[in-house]
């Protein structure tokens, strides 16, 4: 029986033994990746008061410029990681070049590097609906005590050593994996912690909810297309339930918790479909599996894609197992 009032900061602790490179500087980095998301939530929740503090854009009350969100959280994240001097590099959906860390340390002693989308699901900040932050962590490959370079941060998920996403819901959770299962914590705004609430969580093989924006049903691959009328068919237990937020973290969230699959196929207006690989798709391909799920762009799976370019796009296809593989089946079945 799990202790439902472990901390967040307590369970860092506890589990950082048995991460295989125990040196601590993992822990410290989720550490404050924890504190900056407590920041930003604080923000994201004064988001509603706007006619009351001014919009981005405008200078508040004390003569601040008041700042969009997704920059605030970008900035509030990169100020905190760089700050404690805990990774060598980072880089972000917000920025157009990752950003090298010179650490106070003789010669850089940091080995992990950082990719995050600060704010994820932006166009919903406006209207009160859930978003959501979302990090990846590697190990540099170039050597310890020289400057970053792009090979640390174009590597294959698979070589992800931790993942995870805040969601600032109707409660704020942050949701990780440091390779050992998924587990999930949910604020308690009123302490200011997060306790573990979710422990060990699991993607149901099989679920019934698809989300795709089928807004963009006609620019879809023919599969995609035949596989949304496949969900629709009265059959066995479909026809299944669409819900679709338009934020990928409550999207993938909702769909862990209930069974589901989260679909962004290219387009022909999106060729290579509009989720970033190293920010969006590599975090919650992890997690995914991590969770007994799969992600997958059609074809391949996700983690096993090298990477080209920082800001690279690809199709994306994630969740219950036996959804995703039916999914990519009739992807295989359709070729145009
Ligand atoms: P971001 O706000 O970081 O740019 O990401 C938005 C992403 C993702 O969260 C969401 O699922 C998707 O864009 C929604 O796109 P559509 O509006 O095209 O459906
Ligand atoms: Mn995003
Ligand atoms: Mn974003």
């Amino acid at each position: 029986m799990p202790n439902k009032k472990q901390t967040l900061g307590e369970f860092i602790i506890e589990n950082q033994s048995s991460f295989k490179y125990t040196s601590g500087e993992l822990s410290r980095l989720i550490n404050s990746i924890r504190l900056a998301a407590k920041v930003v939530n604080h923000e994201v929740n004064k988001a509603g008061l706007v006619d009351i503090i001014g919009a981005a854009g405008d200078t508040n009350i004390q003569g601040e410029d008041q700042q969009k969100l997704d920059v605030y959280a970008n900035d509030k994240f990169i100020q905190t990681m760089t700050k404690r001097n805990i990774v060598c590099g980072i880089a972000s959906e917000e920025e157009d070049d990752f950003i090298t860390i010179n650490s106070q340390d003789e010669n850089h002693q940091n080995k992990y590097v950082v990719l995050i989308d600060p704010l994820d699901g932006s166009s919903n900040i406006d209207v009160n609906v859930s978003v959501g932050t979302i990090f990846s962590i590697y190990r540099r490959v170039t050597p310890v005590g020289t400057p970053v370079t792009m090979e640390d941060f174009l590597q294959k998920g698979n070589q992800q050593v931790a993942a995870g996403y805040v969601v600032y819901g109707t409660s704020t959770m942050l949701v990780y994996t440091t390779g050992d299962g998924v587990n999930g914590f949910t604020l308690n705004p009123a302490i200011g912690s997060f306790y573990l609430s979710h422990p060990n969580m699991q993607f149901p093989e099989d679920g019934t909810i698809y989300s795709v924006n089928e807004g963009n049903y006609v620019h879809f691959p023919l599969g995609i297309k035949k596989y949304i009328k496949y969900c629709q068919e009265e059959k066995d237990n479909r026809p299944y339930t669409s819900r679709y937020i338009g934020s990928l973290v409550s999207d993938f969230h909702r769909n862990m918790i209930k069974g589901g699959i989260y679909m962004y196929p290219k387009s022909y207006k999106a060729p290579n479909g509009k989720l970033r690989l190293l920010y969006e798709c590599n975090p919650m391909a992890f997690l995914a599996e991590q969770a007994n799920g799969k992600a997958s762009d059609g074809y391949t799976r996700i983690m096993d894609i090298k990477p080209t370019e920082l800001h690279q796009r690809v199709p994306f296809i994630c969740g219950s197992k036996n959804m995703v593989e039916k999914a990519e089946e009739f992807m295989r079945d359709n070729v145009e």
